[in-house]
């Protein structure tokens, strides 16, 4: 008898031991809020080998519910921002997205926030994120390439990457970061280069700024451009972005689309030349009336690497601004930021060169 309660004593003391070490652990364990905006990551497929599947049919918590091991790396939470396939992405989910995330930081709910999107746009939101996040604390966009119920998906790896890579303190003051595949890249440069591929995303004018390996994280290199802290992009009470259309060169092309915009009232205009952002004759006519009208036209090319600067086209001595490397979707992104800013063409020719 005296032996049993003995025996209470000590169970009752393990307990507590052990449930003080459970709250210490949970009380060291970084605080991440996932933020899910759909994506073939929260998509479900008919088959395990089907191409078939429906985008953003799985919630947040049957994502993570999906990932138990999550649960050791992060205090975790999530929250539904849409669920869409990130073909339909848009300015007001773009606009709901980068207010909550600075809402989560100025408030200090969390130390770092993973957004969970489509890969089809992701590059897209990131950058806008990157220019309108204003804090050190990481961002991380994740993805799949596969649905949850095919045959090696790769969506539970990616996102304990993506929140390993978040809850690691050598990823703040990064600017906002994308992980697939075990790579990490910066918002700026990265893209997605191949339709289905599982490594389908790169940085084609650099690689990767880091790798994740079962999550363990590496970093070796870091954007030169501006970004998060150090962007000028407020959107404190905007509920609408500047209208930019993306309009794509080609031989034998024509100003048929130009004059589409110009009658459509657009803001802005990129040009996704040929080479290194050559326009056609008759659409580089079409686009000199473009800024006639009032319209900003920045260059970018189609080869998908590189520069684009004054070379064969005196772009500049035009009045049309010039890309740097930064692809035409993105660039769009970055003249409807320019635009709320600013009409005059060296200011957007400055925000180009530094972010
Ligand atoms: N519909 C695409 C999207 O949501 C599927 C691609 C993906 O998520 O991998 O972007």
């Amino acid at each position: 008898m005296k032996n049993k309660s003995r025996l209470k004593v000590v169970l009752f003391v393990l307990m507590i031991i052990l449930s003080a070490q459970i709250t210490l652990a949970a009380f060291d364990l970084p605080r991440v809020v996932i933020l899910t905006t759909g994506g073939t990551i929260a998509g479900t497929g008919g088959s395990e080998v089907g191409a078939g599947y429906t985008s953003g049919s799985i919630s947040g918590d049957e994502l993570i519910g999906a990932v138990p091991e999550l649960l050791n790396l992060a205090e975790i939470r999530t929250e539904e921002i849409s669920n869409i396939g990130s073909q339909d992405m848009n300015d007001s989910i773009w606009l709901k997205l980068a207010c909550r995330i600075n809402e989560l930081f100025s408030s200090g709910e969390c130390d770092a926030v993973v957004v969970t999107h489509g890969t089809d746009t992701m590059e897209e939101t990131a950058y806008f994120l990157n220019l309108t996040v204003h804090s050190g604390n990481p961002v991380v966009l994740v993805g799949s390439m596969r649905p949850s119920t095919a045959i090696s998906a790769d969506g539970s790896m990616n996102l304990y990457n993506a929140v390993s890579v978040a809850g690691s303190k050598v990823s703040e003051n990064r600017g906002v970061l994308v992980v697939m595949n075990d790579k990490i890249f910066n918002a700026r440069d990265v893209t997605k280069t191949n339709t289905t591929n599982v490594d389908t995303f790169d940085n084609p004018n650099g690689g990767p700024v880091g790798y994740v390996n079962f999550g363990d994280v590496f970093f070796y290199s870091s954007s030169e451009k501006k970004h998060t802290c150090e962007s000028p992009f407020l959107l404190n009470g905007i509920d609408k972005l500047p209208r930019v259309e993306i309009i794509y060169g080609y031989s034998n092309n024509s100003r048929l689309f130009v004059d589409a915009a110009i009658n459509g009232g657009v803001d802005g205009l990129v040009y996704a030349g040929v080479g290194n952002g050559n326009v056609y004759s008759d659409t580089m006519e079409g686009l000199k009336d473009a800024m006639k009208n009032g319209i900003s036209v920045v260059v970018s090319s189609r080869t998908g690497s590189g520069r684009v600067d004054n070379g064969e086209t005196d772009f500049k001595n035009l009045g049309m601004v010039t890309a740097d490397n930064l692809n035409p979707q993105k660039s769009r992104v970055l003249l409807m930021l320019s635009l709320m800013k600013t009409k005059n063409t060296e200011e957007i020719q400055s925000f180009f060169d530094e972010h």
